[in-house]
């Protein structure tokens, strides 16, 4: 069998509006709120990188300005730092310029999440590529990628991320039907469906912000029409390509069972900085020990 490419590129979505977010997010990609003391982008392009891709390419938008410069070198500061003597704070300036080989192109008008892949094509060619949603934070405790990037090289086409949620969240996610398969992690796609209304869900697996994909997939996305509240759906493309697998290979699923947060949710922010502030070395002791305090008075009174 002739050996498939092996993958090295990460395309990372970033051109959202982050409405949910505002008005926080009206000068400031939603990608940028920090998460304890690191902007949630990083942690993805880290994820990247730990699972051996270290090109990436991010889909900005009009505010992105201050995404590009986070992965850039700030010789002021550094400088700054370098004359206090202040080492451990010059790592984390340098760490986030030295992590990945980064590429930009901007997405111009944000119509939807499969618009915005397809603004990869030219950078990623004819190779499968990981798509890395930009506001989904996988706990890097939980790796996810590694495991998809082996299911893609076992069965070629496309892989993507579910993780089971409660009938009643199916219509927030796009929605797999799926056939079991022989690794009990592994199901194989049969169909997808966007945000579906809980009694039309096939089931309640639910597509998460991570995905190993085809590069016949920006043909299909080339012929897809706006879907779902008016966007260019990647699920929408990702059904093309299930439902006719001499398109660009079978379609497998990755059920995850780790922590994943999604950073564009209010809710889902707060609970992010809480865990990760918690399992932090330098600062869990005195966080949980607040908290704890914090906790019990709030219980008792109200
Ligand atoms: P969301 O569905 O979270 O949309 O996008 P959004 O516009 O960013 O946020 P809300 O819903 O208004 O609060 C999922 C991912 O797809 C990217 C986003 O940046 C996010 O990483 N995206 C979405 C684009 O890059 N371009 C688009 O046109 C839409």
């Amino acid at each position: 069998m002739a050996s498939r490419p092996t993958i090295s590129k990460a395309v990372i979505p970033a051109a959202g509006l982050g409405t949910r977010f505002l008005p926080a997010t009206k000068a400031t990609p939603k990608e940028m709120l920090p998460v304890v003391d690191k902007p949630a982008i990083q942690y993805v392009v880290e994820e990247a990188v730990s699972a051996g891709l270290d090109d990436v390419l991010m889909i900005t938008g009009r505010n992105k300005r201050p995404l590009e410069d986070h992965f850039d070198r700030n010789y002021e500061l550094e400088s700054a730092l370098q004359k206090k003597g202040d080492a451990s704070r010059l790592a984390k300036v340098q760490e986030s310029s030295d992590l990945a080989t980064m590429h930009y192109v901007r997405q111009g008008d944000p119509k939807g999440l499969g618009h915005a892949v397809l603004c990869a094509a030219p950078h990623v060619g004819h190779e499968p590529f990981a798509v890395l949603l930009g506001d989904d934070l996988i706990d890097p405790r939980d790796p996810l990628l590694q495991r998809m990037i082996e299911v893609q090289e076992e069965h070629g086409g496309s892989v993507i991320a579910l993780m089971e949620v409660a009938p009643e969240q199916i219509h927030l996610y796009g929605c797999a039907a799926v056939e079991a398969t022989a690794e009990g992690d592994t199901v194989k796609i049969t169909g997808l469906v966007e945000k579906p209304d809980p009694a039309d869900a096939p089931s309640n697996y639910a597509i998460i912000g991570r995905y190993v994909l085809a590069p016949q997939i920006f043909d299909v996305l080339r012929e897809t029409e706006p879907g779902r509240g008016g966007e260019i759906q990647l699920t929408d493309a990702l059904q093309q390509l299930a439902a006719d697998e001499k398109l660009g290979g079978p379609v497998h699923g990755v059920v995850f069972q780790g922590r994943r947060y999604d950073t564009g949710d209010r809710g889902d922010y707060l609970r992010a900085i809480v865990r990760l502030a918690c399992e932090r070395e330098d600062l869990g002791p005195e966080f949980r020990t607040w908290l704890r305090g914090y906790v019990g008075q709030e219980l008792t009174e109200g």
